[in-house]
């Protein structure tokens, strides 16, 4: 993931159950709501999300019925192994576990027997949930931000866990 966050600082909230879907067409707005660079008038952005829901990659977090976060998978795309390349929960809902239930499911859709992922070294709280998912730190790359080196993790889908 290009897109560099700043540092989570978000407390957690009380837990409510999260169900995930396949985003329709029909979720779109819902889905760019969520996404404060969408949200901002990010129109490159806009049209990736757009684009991952037409393509049916975009999985989304529902919160008693309201849609809450979402992520964008691209089957195949890394060495040939799946590839989450957003993950994003709206501001309001962090710590609900809804990235926690989206990453859950992309594993379970999965369509290679590891899936990765990335984000920058500042990004704090995606480092915290993929730690607490306990996916595996694979490397970094310099020289895509300055000075915020993107790191690589992968997890490995259930049939091949011990
Ligand atoms: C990263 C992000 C997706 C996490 O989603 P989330 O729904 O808030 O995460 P969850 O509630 O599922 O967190 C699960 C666990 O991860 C860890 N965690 C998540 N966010 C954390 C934070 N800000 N600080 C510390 N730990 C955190 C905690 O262990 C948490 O469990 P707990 O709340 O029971 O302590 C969310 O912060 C976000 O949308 N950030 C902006 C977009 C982004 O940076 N995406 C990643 C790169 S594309």
């Amino acid at each position: 993931m290009q897109v560099a966050y700043p540092r989570g600082k978000t407390p957690p909230v009380r837990k409510l159950p999260v169900e995930t879907r396949v985003a329709g067409v029909v979720d779109l707005v819902s889905v760019l709501a969520c996404d404060p660079l969408a949200s901002a008038g990010d129109a490159d952005r806009e049209t990736a999300i757009a684009s991952a829901v037409h393509d049916a990659r975009c999985r989304i977090g529902l919160v008693e019925g309201a849609v809450a976060g979402f992520a964008v998978t691209s089957p195949r795309s890394f060495f040939g192994r799946d590839f989450v390349d957003l993950l994003v929960v709206a501001v309001s809902q962090r710590r609900g576990g809804v990235g926690r239930s989206l990453l859950r499911a992309v594993l379970a859709a999965a369509t290679s027997r590891t899936v990765w992922t990335s984000t920058n070294r500042s990004n704090a709280a995606m480092r915290a949930l993929l730690a607490d998912e306990d996916w595996e730190f694979s490397g970094e790359l310099a020289g895509l931000d300055d000075g915020d080196p993107e790191l690589f993790f992968f997890a490995r889908v259930r049939s091949e866990r011990p």
